[in-house]
């Protein structure tokens, strides 16, 4: 009998699930789908979508009821803040997720470094917490050296300011003034490259994925606000073009020292690192696939994603992951004015046939009668597989000047040799190379 599942959520990362979720080795799977905005490239792969609001849990529960789920999938951290995987555990329905209480790994920034204290988890950077915003102010003019200032709740990735990068001392406190925010941590400021480990977790079994990059300033040359990412590469290895093998066998220690300590947690652990002189240092941890980060790893992923969902629910050891040998680069296309002053309603334009051989994610827009419309949201995204990363960012750019990115805005420099050597080159220099 097939599968019925049920993926929680509309987005590019939710598109790549649904790509991944062909049959198994067990059988077929009958895709259901629901999610805020009518995601076409879901719409078109699913037996159903079902438009409605993912944090709110009976709404889903409802619906994984009436489609007879046999699984679930959570793509997005708020329906895991908002409590989905508890409420379909209550109806004998297994999602692919952390509770809610898990996810405060990534919902409760002053939890989650809290945590790796408590637990000794390597690469702490030194922070405090405060929810009192004159004494995080008062902090700020005594520490020696820069911090970085996050909101403890959930931000889309975009509340977190760097003092020295993005933002003077003066500026930082006056964001945390002028913000509404009730709890803030403050945390040393890591200088180093950033890259993404996500590991597929359950029964305390871990299961990485190669490291990928993501690009969080809108602008080229890593200019602009930070955005939930513009794109995003990884190479033909685990490893990155600027990382060792221990480097990566690093973060993969840290991720395990995580769930080691996270007990009964299930699902993707995405580790974001830092990696600095000192090696890699942990920016935070989300509990769910990144995105972009899902459309490079999930489409090398040659072990059928199936596979190791149902491993998990029947409580079998998790499949050993196969991945392709190949490089991966992801461009997101966003409305102009994303994410500050996102337009949305705009008309998208896609010529899927034209995009070659690049594969093509849609992400949250919203397919209505006459049309794709684009939300606040980031659009569309192409990725590029090659054997190198060089080659796959061609495919990428190939597939973006034919696809259409009218109206819409995407950082072309993500993957090109040029930008990929300068990373090479920033950790050379933080080594003293
Ligand atoms: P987050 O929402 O925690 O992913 O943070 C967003 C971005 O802020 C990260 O991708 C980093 O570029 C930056 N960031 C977060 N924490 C730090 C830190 N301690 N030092 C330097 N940059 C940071
Ligand atoms: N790419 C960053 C995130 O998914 O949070």
């Amino acid at each position: 009998m097939a599968e019925h599942v049920l993926l929680i959520g509309g987005g590019g990362r939710e598109h790549a699930i649904a790509r991944a979720l062909e049959g198994g080795s067990g059988g077929e799977v009958d895709l259901y789908a629901c999610a805020g905005n009518r995601n076409p490239g879901i719409a078109r792969l699913a037996t159903e979508f079902e438009t409605l609001e993912t944090t709110n849990p009976k709404a889903v529960r409802e619906y994984a009821e009436d489609v007879g789920a046999t699984l679930a999938v959570v793509g997005p951290e708020a329906p895991l803040e908002a409590g989905v995987v508890d409420e379909l555990e209550d109806a004998g329905i297994y999602a692919f997720g952390p509770k809610a209480e898990e996810a405060r790994i990534e919902t409760d920034k002053a939890f989650q470094r809290r945590f790796m204290a408590e637990h000794d988890v390597p690469g702490c950077p030194e922070f405090e917490t405060f929810d009192d915003m004159d004494a995080a102010c008062d902090f700020i003019d005594e520490y020696d050296g820069d911090l970085a200032i996050k909101p403890a709740g959930l931000t889309g990735g975009k509340g977190v300011k760097v003092i020295g990068d993005q933002v003077t001392a003066e500026e930082g406190k006056a964001y945390i003034r002028d913000s509404d925010y009730d709890r803030i941590v403050l945390e040393e400021r890591l200088v180093g490259e950033e890259f993404t480990v996500q590991a597929f977790v359950a029964d305390g079994e871990v299961r990485t994925a190669p490291a990928v990059q993501d690009h969080k300033r809108a602008y080229e040359g890593d200019e602009g606000p930070n955005t939930g990412g513009m794109g995003s590469y990884s190479d033909a290895t685990f490893e990155l073009p600027f990382m060792t093998d221990a480097d990566y066998e690093e973060a993969v220690s840290v991720i395990e020292a995580t769930v080691d300590a996270l007990e009964g947690y299930r699902g993707i652990l995405y580790g974001q690192f830092m990696l600095t002189s000192e090696g890699p240092k942990v920016i935070e941890f989300n509990a769910r696939f990144g995105d972009p980060e899902a459309m490079n790893t999930l489409p090398v992923l040659e072990t059928p994603f199936l596979d190791v969902l149902t491993a998990a629910r029947d409580g079998d050891e998790l499949p050993a992951l196969e991945f392709a040998s190949q490089a991966t680069v992801c461009k997101y296309a966003v409305p102009e004015g994303y994410p500050t002053d996102p337009k949305a309603g705009a008309k998208v334009q896609v010529d899927e046939e034209s995009a070659g051989d690049a594969l093509l994610y849609y992400a949250s827009v919203d397919e209505r009668d006459d049309g794709i419309y684009t939300t606040t949201s980031r659009a569309f995204a192409v990725v590029g597989v090659a054997d190198s990363i060089t080659e796959a960012e061609e495919i990428a750019e190939d597939a973006l000047e034919v696809a259409g990115e009218e109206g819409l805005h995407v950082r072309h420099d993500i993957g090109k040799p040029d930008l990929v050597q300068q990373r090479i080159d920033h950790v050379e220099e933080l080594r003293g190379k």
